[in-house]
């Protein structure tokens, strides 16, 4: 069973994320961290702590993350893509933090605490912003040759950007950050858009995921489509054919534990931080020439079999739920 320690900005493909990664037999969640992203922070928050209490893991201990980027403006959040709250066109009927209350996540040094309790076996997986993993790199940096592996969904290399046409959303929400995590990273593995963009939960997976969890009587597992058909519409907005939406995070998670069946190569990346219309993209030298000594040298995902990887996904999603 893989450790994990979850940064996420909790919108619907993160949520997907950490509903599988509860139910999964493979992992462990050993900590959630929730930030700002593709909500804000207190949404984030309350998200994290929603799917804790339906699923009863409130013994994971949750960790307030960034409100803000480096970038030094307001962050853009993205309703129309997650719906207003994150949950698509779910309603979550849970209170937000109670005023007076907001201090019991203002925790950040559990971080540093799980790192240190894991030594060597924990892998980081990141599939937001890079704000509050670079923020701990920045503040314990004695941490970092203490975590086994990083996983992060973020970046673009053969496909256009999500959010400028070479930008994506995780990047180009905070490169700065990424710079510091690309550059200390010692083990970092990449899944980028144009890899994560082929991880679809169809239609039609969605309805059979729905009607299994219904006839079950399960909550958790009927929240499911009303979120991901509100991405999926957002997506069809986009690709008009498209036949679902795109697990982004979940791929990614799901990949710390299944090596053999994801292609990767290592090459040098940075990411462009200097102002003008390629802020926030992600380069990858694939030169074959390169020495791979010159540069921060990671690896990146190219192909992954998806077949194994959503008959994964359905399987969990479908056999009892926590609730
Ligand atoms: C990434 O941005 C968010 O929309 C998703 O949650 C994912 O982590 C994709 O660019
Ligand atoms: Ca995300």
């Amino acid at each position: 069973t893989r450790k994990i320690l979850l940064f996420a900005d909790f919108g619907i493909d993160d949520i997907m994320a950490i509903i599988y990664a509860y139910n999964e037999i493979n992992v462990e969640i050993v900590g959630v961290v929730a930030e700002y992203g593709n909500v804000q922070k207190r949404t984030a928050i309350r998200n994290a702590k929603y799917l804790q209490e339906v699923t009863g893991r409130d013994d994971v201990p949750l960790i307030g993350g960034a409100e803000r980027s480096l970038i030094g403006v307001p962050p853009i959040y993205y309703p129309e893509v997650h719906g207003p709250e994150g949950f698509g066109g779910f309603v979550p009927l849970s209170e937000f933090i109670p005023e007076g209350e907001e201090n019991i996540f203002e925790n950040f040094h559990q971080i540093y605490d799980i790192i240190e309790k894991y030594d060597g076996e924990l892998t980081i997986v990141c599939v937001g912003r890079l704000t509050s993993l670079a923020t701990s790199f920045i503040l314990y940096p004695e941490t970092v040759a203490k975590v086994k592996k990083i996983f992060i969904m973020g970046g673009a290399f053969n496909f256009p950007g999500n959010v400028t046409p070479v930008a994506e959303a995780n990047i180009f929400g905070d490169p700065y950050a990424a710079n510091i995590v690309f550059n200390f990273a010692e083990d970092l593995t990449i899944f980028p858009l144009n890899v994560t963009q082929q991880a679809i939960l169809t239609y039609d997976m969605v309805n059979y995921i729905d009607q299994v969890n219904k006839e079950a009587n399960n909550k958790l597992g009927q929240i499911i489509k009303p979120m991901m058909d509100y991405y999926w519409q957002f997506y069809k907005s986009q690709i008009p054919t498209i036949t679902g939406a795109p697990l982004h995070d979940v791929i990614t998670l799901w990949a710390v534990f299944n090596e053999q069946h994801i292609k990767y190569v290592k090459k040098p990346v940075s990411v462009v931080t200097a102002s003008g219309n390629a802020f926030g993209q992600t380069v990858g030298d694939f030169r074959d020439f390169v020495q791979l000594s010159e540069k921060p040298v990671h690896r990146i995902a190219v192909e992954f079999d998806y077949s194994k990887f959503i008959s994964r996904v359905v399987e969990v999603l479908t056999t009892e739920l926590i609730s």
